[in-house]
């Protein structure tokens, strides 16, 4: 993600050239060259032959690849790279090409985004003589793709399901070809799953698990999500995984509002999807891939979709974000069912925590804050706040910082930005956040001077206590190497109009 603190054209060049990295990558898949190195590598030029391509020009297209990470070159031979050979070799469990070739597939809508601008919806669509075989293979391709990426997320949720005891009828909403069914059907085996998606995709699903020992537990239901759902059942589980983004308010409102209705009371709905809260960067151009493919979808913040569906009377998880761009949201209608589900519960807290307005809430643990003796120094010599409430020397030394550390195993680094008091403000809400949460050591120490009263007496003693904090300056710490340390970026600032940073610790145990 860009760092605000970067001014070097350089960002604007990599930015312009982004798609030099996708061409190369969608050649490479398109030709199959991974799949032609396996099993032990080629010699470049002997490559290039099997291609029909020019030796020299290959020569430099293989040096690109190898650069750009997914093969590695050795006197005239070149092999594929463990990534490569992971995920782009065609047949392997986890090939992700297919959902690589869809995306080189929506590059022609993505060049009408100056004119879906204009028109404020997409412009580009299928024509209305496209030859059955034609569509047919559209949506082969478009399935596959979607089973690719759906593999992969499935085993990245599954872990948070673990500790259930998921008995009876699955729901699976815009299923495609079910591959998050399919994960749950092999985990919970007194399970059972109905598929409810396209008919032209519930055929093709229907193709993935025939054969397999799934097979008896699905079932297909050809229909329209955005009619009244005619189920036969409640269900234990019901799935939208990346359905909501397909849609406009009213229509995702009204997909939400039949899952609520058709849970089971024991049941949960899992929601996954982008989100403009978790990686926000992909969920805002995921936003406009959406724009320009879909007739009416967006993503959403899923402050929106918890709103949804606590009017409809569910509890609500905070969202769990993924290693990965997608995040994942559960609902119940019973509370203590959530509580079954494996959420750390720092990352529940990280996520309440960020939606109150920071721009980054890291966890970290306490040994990578820095005590050094030399900050102190800034504070005595070259600070007008020496002396003031809660600054040096009215406030911790360092030694009793090192010490107090010791006492917290856990910690969230707060990102945020001026004005100071309306910072502070929020890492107090973050504490009394984390206290509620049940974490009753949380302390924070945030920046500058503590600021948090507009009538502040000064130099004179603190009237408002309770509210009042440390900065982690004041405290001895060493802000820049904690940051660093943290895994985040900050500069020391040329100009005195340059973008701010603003950090806080949240101390915890
Ligand atoms: C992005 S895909 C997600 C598929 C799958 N859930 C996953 O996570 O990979 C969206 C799915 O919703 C289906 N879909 C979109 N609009 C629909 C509608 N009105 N009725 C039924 N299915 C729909 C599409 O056919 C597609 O399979």
């Amino acid at each position: 993600m860009r760092d605000p603190q970067d001014l070097s054209p350089q960002y604007l060049e990599d930015l312009a050239t982004g798609y030099w990295q996708s061409e190369v990558l969608f050649t490479a898949v398109e030709k199959g060259v991974f799949s032609l190195l396996e099993p032990d590598g080629k010699v470049v030029v002997e490559l290039a032959a099997e291609l029909g391509y020019q030796p020299a020009a290959f020569k430099r297209f293989v040096h690109a690849l190898s650069a750009i990470g997914l093969v590695y070159e050795a006197d005239g031979f070149c092999g594929n790279t463990k990534l490569a050979r992971k995920y782009l070799v065609r047949g392997a469990p986890e090939y992700q090409g297919d959902s690589i070739l869809w995306r080189k597939y929506l590059t022609e809508n993505w060049k009408t985004l100056d004119r879906c601008l204009e028109q404020g919806t997409r412009v580009l669509f299928q024509p209305a003589d496209e030859p059955e075989a034609a569509t047919k293979e559209r949506f082969r391709k478009y399935c596959l793709a979607m089973d690719s990426v759906a593999k992969t997320k499935i085993e990245e949720i599954l872990p948070i399901f673990a500790g259930l005891n998921l008995e009876g009828e699955i729901l699976d909403v815009g299923s495609g070809p079910g591959a998050f069914s399919a994960g749950f059907l092999k985990t919970f085996p007194d399970t059972r799953a109905t598929l409810l998606d396209m008919p032209q995709v519930l055929e093709s699903a229907a193709g993935c698990h025939a054969g397999t020992n799934l097979e008896g537990r699905i079932e297909y239901r050809p229909a329209n999500v955005l009619d009244p759902w005619n189920l036969p059942h409640k269900y234990n589980l019901i799935i939208l995984s990346n359905i909501l983004h397909a849609f406009a308010e009213v229509e995702a409102g009204h997909v939400l509002s039949q899952a609520a209705a058709h849970l089971a009371d024991d049941g949960l709905i899992l929601i996954h999807d982008f989100f403009l809260e978790h990686s926000p960067e992909k969920g805002a151009l995921s936003d406009l891939n959406m724009l320009v493919n879909t007739y009416n979808g967006k993503v959403y913040p899923a402050a929106w979709a918890r709103q949804q569906l606590q009017q409809a009377g569910l509890a609500l998880t905070e969202l769990i974000p993924l290693e990965s761009d997608t995040a994942v949201l559960a609902a119940a209608r019973k509370p203590e069912n959530l509580g079954k589900l494996q959420i750390g519960r720092i990352s529940q807290l990280a996520a309440r925590i960020r939606s109150f307005g920071f721009e980054e809430v890291k966890e970290i643990t306490p040994d990578l804050i820095s005590v050094p003796e030399w900050v102190g120094l800034k504070c005595e010599f070259g600070c007008e706040s020496f002396g003031e409430a809660h600054c040096p020397p009215n406030c911790i030394k360092p030694e009793k910082t090192r010490l107090m550390l010791k006492n917290f195993s856990k910690c969230l680094l707060l990102q945020g930005v001026p004005p100071t008091r309306q910072f502070q403000a929020r890492v107090l809400k973050a504490e009394h956040s984390a206290f509620k949460a049940g974490f009753h050591k949380a302390f924070s120490l945030w920046a500058g001077p503590c600021s948090i009263c507009a009538d502040c007496p000064g130099t004179e003693a603190c009237t408002n206590r309770e509210n009042a904090r440390p900065s982690m300056e004041a405290s001895g710490i060493d802000v820049f190497t904690t940051v660093r340390n943290a895994g985040l970026a900050v500069k020391t600032l040329p100009e005195a109009d340059d973008y701010v940073k603003y950090f806080a610790v949240l101390l915890l145990e």
